[in-house]
């Protein structure tokens, strides 16, 4: 075992564990977004920072192995700083304008986005840029896509690879112009998606939402494990 101080508590840990694992286990709350436990851990966010005694800059937890000794501070004057121009960022091309907004979104009140900005205290971005004006993907019966609300988080891509076994969701470019290639457009029957909504449970945005969302909102359903009533594939897969 290995034995790290998070936030002034002394932790066991175990060999290969990362440093949101450790918090987590020890009740210990570090904001995520790009995270998804088992399916994706990309680092690409940067919500989940956290001071690490000896580094100059704030590492991702979620990404950062733990070794003896370690000694973490999650929630620093810095960090706090470093989550707020990361989620800030974020906002800025999140397609927030007059023909889209929070009011109009299927995932409002159950936005991860959302909540991270309301947690982190960031109501609008410091960076007017132009906004994105991507056709929105609409053919599948079940599932839509729309461009300009995804943060390129690869939840879905992690979600679609490594809960269903599809592979049928990719990332395509890179950098700052990394975006998700969904299936979702007029061919979309010709690929071997299943519907099965495995990425759109995983989206922490309404970039990729169930058609079925319109509606309800989130706090009038239970959730239950169930199988997908699109395939009956049977993934058994739920937030
Ligand atoms: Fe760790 Fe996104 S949650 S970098």
């Amino acid at each position: 075992m290995l034995n790290i101080t998070i936030d002034g508590r002394s932790l066991e840990a175990r060999e290969g564990q990362t440093i949101l694992e450790v918090a987590r286990e020890a009740g210990i709350h570090i904001p995520t977004l790009c995270y998804l436990a088992e399916r994706s851990a990309i680092g690409s966010c940067r919500v989940c920072v956290v001071d690490v005694e000896g580094q100059a800059a704030p590492m991702p937890a979620c990404t950062t192995p733990v070794v003896d000794g370690m000694q973490v501070q999650t929630d620093s004057e810095r960090v706090q700083k470093h989550r707020r121009m990361a989620v800030d960022l974020l906002l800025s091309n999140h397609g927030l304008d007059s023909t889209n907004f929070c009011f109009s979104c299927g995932k409002n009140g159950a936005c991860e986005l959302q909540a991270v900005a309301r947690e982190v205290g960031v109501t609008e971005t410091t960076f007017p840029v132009e906004q994105r004006r991507k056709p929105v993907l609409d053919s599948n019966p079940f599932l839509r896509f729309d461009p300009n609300l995804c943060i390129a988080c690869q939840r879905c891509v992690g979600a679609c690879n490594n809960a269903a076994g599809n592979h049928v969701l990719q990332t395509a470019k890179r950098g700052v112009r990394t975006t998700i290639r969904a299936p979702f457009g007029p061919s979309w029957d010709r690929t071997i998606c299943e519907s099965c909504g495995n990425c759109a449970q995983a989206c922490p945005t309404g970039a990729l939402v169930e058609k079925r969302r319109a509606g309800y909102r989130e706090w009038e359903v239970e959730k239950v494990l169930t199988t997908c009533p699109h395939c009956a594939t049977g993934c058994q897969y739920y937030l």
